[in-house]
């Protein structure tokens, strides 16, 4: 992980964003601990707080519609979460509801992200691609439909392989748990071919679709100043998780 540049204290987190809309507490089975989820809310809308406002903002992955909704709070003007388990996007649907979010700034499509994002011609100015990255393999396919959307930022949030070298570590997973990719055009037998690029290989995927990296947020500092359930973001404090901004180079 990258040392912190903030000064000790500056990052404490005290008024977690989800301690007011605890129904994300239940929501998902995906890691939804308290800190996990209040420092990330940081993490990922404290630190680009100025990208937000007045944007339609596009959520891949959008699980049980926690970061559509953190984004609405934001400013974002409108938000479309594209989410391939059912399930969780009737969840979403049920708490934007319970919370009174107006039905004209959100949507929420269940499909396949690859199959929803070809079927229209989309315009987002904000794309946020949270826990998604390592859940895939397609990453050519995945960029230039992104691009292809025209957005001037993208926020990511992704595990890492601990490399030096620009790479993709190759695995295989099981597509039961809720966390994991879903069944697609090319899983097989209940599996998906994916992978967790390095952060140079992060780089070179986003580079190669002309977005450069404007700022990765400040884990270090986070993890220094919120001790308390260090073992919920122990990912991040080991340096395999990271959260960034991308900007689209004209
Ligand atoms: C680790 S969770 C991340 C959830 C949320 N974005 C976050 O960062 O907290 C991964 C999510 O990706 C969804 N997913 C996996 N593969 C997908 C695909 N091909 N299309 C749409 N959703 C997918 C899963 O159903 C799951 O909700």
């Amino acid at each position: 992980m990258a040392p912190s540049t903030s000064a000790p204290g500056s990052r404490v987190v005290t008024a977690g964003f989800f301690d007011q809309y605890p129904r994300f507490y239940e929501t998902s089975e995906t890691f939804a601990y308290p800190s996990r989820l209040n420092l990330r809310h940081e993490a990922i809308f404290g630190e680009n707080r100025d990208v937000f406002e007045g944007r339609r903002v596009l959520d891949i992955a959008s699980h049980d519609g926690r970061w559509s909704f953190a984004a609405l709070q934001a400013g974002a003007a409108s938000v479309v979460g594209i989410e391939g388990r059912p399930e969780l996007v009737d969840a979403a649907n049920a708490t934007f509801a319970h919370y009174d979010v107006s039905p004209e700034r959100y949507r929420f499509i269940a499909d396949d992200i690859y199959h929803a994002l070809a079927e229209e011609p989309w315009e987002f100015d904000v794309v946020m691609c949270l826990g998604f990255l390592y859940h895939t393999l397609r990453y050519n396919e995945l960029m230039a439909r992104i691009r292809r959307c025209n957005p001037t930022h993208l926020i990511i949030d992704t595990e890492v392989a601990t490399d030096d070298r620009a790479l993709v570590h190759i695995r295989v997973e099981d597509i039961g748990p809720q966390r994991n990719a879903v069944a697609d055009d090319f899983s097989h037998e209940g599996r998906v071919l994916s992978g967790r690029p390095s952060v140079k290989g992060l780089e070179t995927i986003v580079g190669a679709y002309g977005f450069e990296v404007e700022r990765y947020s400040d884990w270090a500092g986070l993890v220094r100043d919120n001790p308390e359930n260090a073992d919920e973001f122990k990912n991040y404090r080991r340096g395999r998780r990271v959260t960034l901004r991308c900007k689209a180079q004209d």
